[in-house]
């Protein structure tokens, strides 16, 4: 049967995925209200077309951090790529490539910097998590510089591993040929057996729970690299990260896994683009699954968003082509949204395109 929307691949993923990798890739914390939301609150804003303009030319190319880009739709870290196909993070690598658009390595990766690197041009990201050791840190970040990533994606919504439920009933962790291949050399590389979620134990280990607003400086003392700070969810936080240069916010509820009963990101977002006032750009990332959504988010105010599940169900399902097809539809989708509310181009996207529940009446 043929795919004809991203969504359809979670179902092929979920058939051909052992249990316990499958659970891992789509779980949300505890009540999943957040994951739930974050599609729903998407279905609860409409549109406001725009009629008779003349829209034969639709552009949607832009410039994320002075890069230029086929499209404000990219990719999300997201951990252990190899478990859902044996290419991984190099199929993402190259699907992201050939589409045009960036990809955001995780640091939970598969495949390192180095390998991810190799696999040819192209414009990525690499997404952090600050481990104790910032001796670890200090030469992961520069490793990741000297492979030719473009920025920094530091994750700040996860001093500790939200309760994923089914990965501590399955026990989650990794299959025994692979590892975390960035920490392979540093003895960091896998984790050990725990009586819950596997990953939960390593995190809890490893990652510095002190990571605090005075480590984004001492970040961009270590690196030349933009950092994006990628978990921010309130007002409050995006003067802090004005304040403390960071060169842009990524809106994101780190795909509902992390704190349960958070907004959806698509409902926190015109807070976060108010508090930033044009001073740095923000994104988007959770619950984007259609070309509509990618419209509505770029409608109240984001820059360009990101896609997480999508591209492992699709990796699960196809390897690259799957990837590769993930961003032809959403891009193809994309279009059409523009086309029939009389966009033109991405500026030609306004707040008045669409109306949500908070608006007041017109
Ligand atoms: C993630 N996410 C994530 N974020 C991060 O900063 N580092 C990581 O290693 C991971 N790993 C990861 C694994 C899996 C399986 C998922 C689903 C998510 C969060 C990710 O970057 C992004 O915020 C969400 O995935 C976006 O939501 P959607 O598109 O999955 O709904």
């Amino acid at each position: 049967m043929e795919v004809t929307n991203v969504t359809e691949y979670e179902a092929i993923a979920k058939q051909k995925l052992p249990k316990m990798a499958f659970d891992y890739y789509a779980s949300g914390a505890e009540d999943q209200w957040t994951l739930q939301e974050n599609r729903n609150a998407f279905s609860r804003i409409l549109f406001r077309p725009r009629i008779l303009i003349d829209v034969s030319k639709i552009d949607m190319a832009t410039t994320v951090l002075g890069f230029k880009i086929s499209m404000p739709i990219m990719i999300a870290p997201t951990a252990f790529q190899k478990m859902a196909h044996p290419e991984g993070e190099y199929a993402t690598a190259r699907a992201a490539s050939a589409a045009g658009t960036i990809m955001t390595l995780s640091s939970w990766a598969t495949s390192s910097v180095e390998e991810v690197a190799s696999t040819g041009p192209g414009i990525r990201f690499f997404q952090l998590y600050v481990y104790k050791d910032r001796n670890v840190v200090a030469q992961l970040v520069r490793r990741a510089e000297r492979a030719g990533f473009k920025a920094i994606a530091l994750t700040v919504d996860t001093p500790r591993l939200g309760r994923r439920e089914a990965d501590i009933k399955n026990r989650f962790n990794l299959p025994p040929y692979l590892t975390l291949k960035n920490f392979e050399g540093l003895n960091l590389g896998s984790m050990d057996k725990a009586d819950d979620s596997g990953l939960a134990s390593y995190v809890a280990g490893q990652i510095d729970r002190t990571l605090s607003w005075q480590d984004v400086k001492w970040l961009q003392a270590i690196t030349k690299l933009p950092i994006l700070v990628k978990g921010v969810l309130t007002a409050e936080d995006t003067r802090i990260a004005v304040q403390s240069g960071a060169a842009g916010i990524i809106v994101s509820n780190h795909g509902a896994r992390q704190l349960d009963y958070v907004p959806a990101t698509i409902s926190a977002l015109e807070e976060v683009v108010k508090a930033a006032q044009g001073r740095i750009p923000v994104f988007l990332d959770g619950g984007v699954r259609r070309g509509t959504d990618v419209f509505k988010a770029l409608a109240l105010g984001a820059s360009g968003i990101f896609i997480g599940r999508p591209v492992v169900y699709a990796l699960a399902a196809e390897g690259e082509t799957g990837v590769r097809k993930v961003l032809q539809m959403l891009r193809d989708e994309f279009e059409l949204p523009m086309a029939l509310s009389g966009c033109r181009s991405l500026k030609e996207i306004t707040r008045d395109h669409i109306a949500t529940d908070w608006d007041a009446p017109r």
